[in-house]
């Protein structure tokens, strides 16, 4: 089985047969293969989730998804685990076995209320990380080792010490995609719903803010704190542009445009509500009987559209690369063999934790 070990210089993946958390070696037995065949059974076993799905999976298509959906939620309870999914999953993955979906800090923070033993991260990397760090003696495993995010994987710890170097005495703030090994540099995190008030409770006149290029800018426009900003970008958010949206907005001037604060300059501007995949969500269930645009990656729409019947969804669709990684088929690896267990190494974790913390204990 593979694991993931982050340590203070690089992320690596290592070839183990027994899990380590903590330092303390973990075995897990291997389940056998259920059978995946679209039986009668399995058809009323699902029948009930398929209906939260059926205006986005078309009924030709249920019977692929439908024996993985009906065996995962069937050993979910045979491993105690419990399966927290980031908006941008798809909709069978987020709507028929998650058990907790939200943004990425959501996630992380509602992952220590629930009793599991086990969380699998429906999500990328570094969202897999931080439910570590929040969740130490818990065994925490993503279905594919590969999914990253640009904008972790734009910086490191040691680009951090560089950056202190350049401008001593500067404190540095962390949006959470980035990597435990940078956490642990930086003196406090942030998410895109907090960004401004996690700068200006720092009470400095500048700050650096890594690794989003256009997040720094949205945090920039919003406070009289100075930004020193990192380059990286998010690969799905930096393709929209503002004239597309302008388009948009021409052929319906009703049209409520939403974006993420991940996206450029001149997409924010022609937005009227800006905010993390949490508050676009509250945002656009709140416009019934409307049409909304989400400037964002494409399965949300498909997602809160299965809540809020009553909106019209326009998609300009940009996936995410690393997001679709993950799968029904992979997640029932996972739980078949326990694979793959996200591992930090406690000094790192213990640093990276301190980020993540300071941040979520902020008062607001
Ligand atoms: P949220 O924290 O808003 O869920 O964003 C995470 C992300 O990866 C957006 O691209
Ligand atoms: Fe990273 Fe962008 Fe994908 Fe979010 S959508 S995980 S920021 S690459």
């Amino acid at each position: 089985m593979d694991a993931v070990v982050t340590t203070g210089a690089e992320t690596r993946t290592a070839q183990t047969v027994a899990g380590a958390s903590g330092g303390h070696a973990r075995r897990h037995d291997i389940l056998p293969m259920p059978d995946l065949t679209f039986t009668p059974e399995v058809d009323a076993e699902t029948r009930h989730l398929y209906e939260r799905v059926a205006h986005i999976i078309p009924p030709v298509e249920w019977p692929f998804h439908a024996p993985y959906v009906a065996a995962i939620n069937r050993l979910k309870k045979v491993r105690d685990a419990v399966i927290l999914a980031h908006s941008y999953q798809t909709p069978e993955i987020y709507n028929c076995v998650a058990d907790v979906v939200g943004d990425s800090l959501q996630l992380a923070r509602l992952a220590t209320k629930v009793p599991a033993k086990v969380i699998i991260q429906g999500g990328v990397h570094f969202m897999a990380e931080t439910s570590k760090l929040l969740n130490p003696e818990k065994t925490v495993l993503i279905p594919d080792l590969k999914a990253g995010c640009s904008l972790a994987s734009s910086i490191t710890g040691a680009d951090i010490r560089l950056l202190r170097q350049r401008y001593p005495g500067v404190p540095v703030v962390a949006y959470v995609n980035t990597s435990a090994d940078v956490k642990a540099e930086v003196d406090i995190c942030c998410t895109s719903s907090n960004a401004v008030h996690v700068v200006e409770s720092l009470g400095v006149d500048r700050v650096i803010f890594v690794p989003d290029q256009y997040l720094a800018k949205y945090v920039a426009s919003h406070t009289k704190v100075k930004i020193i900003a990192w380059h990286g970008a998010c690969e799905v958010h930096e393709r929209f542009t503002g004239e597309e949206l302008r388009r948009y907005r021409e052929a319906d001037p009703s049209i409520r445009i939403i974006a993420h604060p991940e996206c450029p300059p001149d997409v924010i501007a022609e937005a009227d509500f800006t905010g993390s995949t949490a508050g676009m969500i509250d945002y656009a269930k709140a416009q019934r009987g409307g049409k909304v645009l989400l400037v964002t990656e494409c399965s949300m729409a498909d997602n809160v559209a299965a809540t809020a019947r009553d909106v019209e969804f326009v998609r300009p669709c940009n996936l995410c690369p690393h997001m679709k990684r993950i799968t029904l088929p992979k997640i029932l690896d996972s739980l078949l063999y326990m694979q793959h267990e996200v591992e930090i190494e406690p000094e790192l974790a213990a640093r990276a934790r301190q980020s993540v913390e300071r941040m979520i204990n902020l008062k607001n």
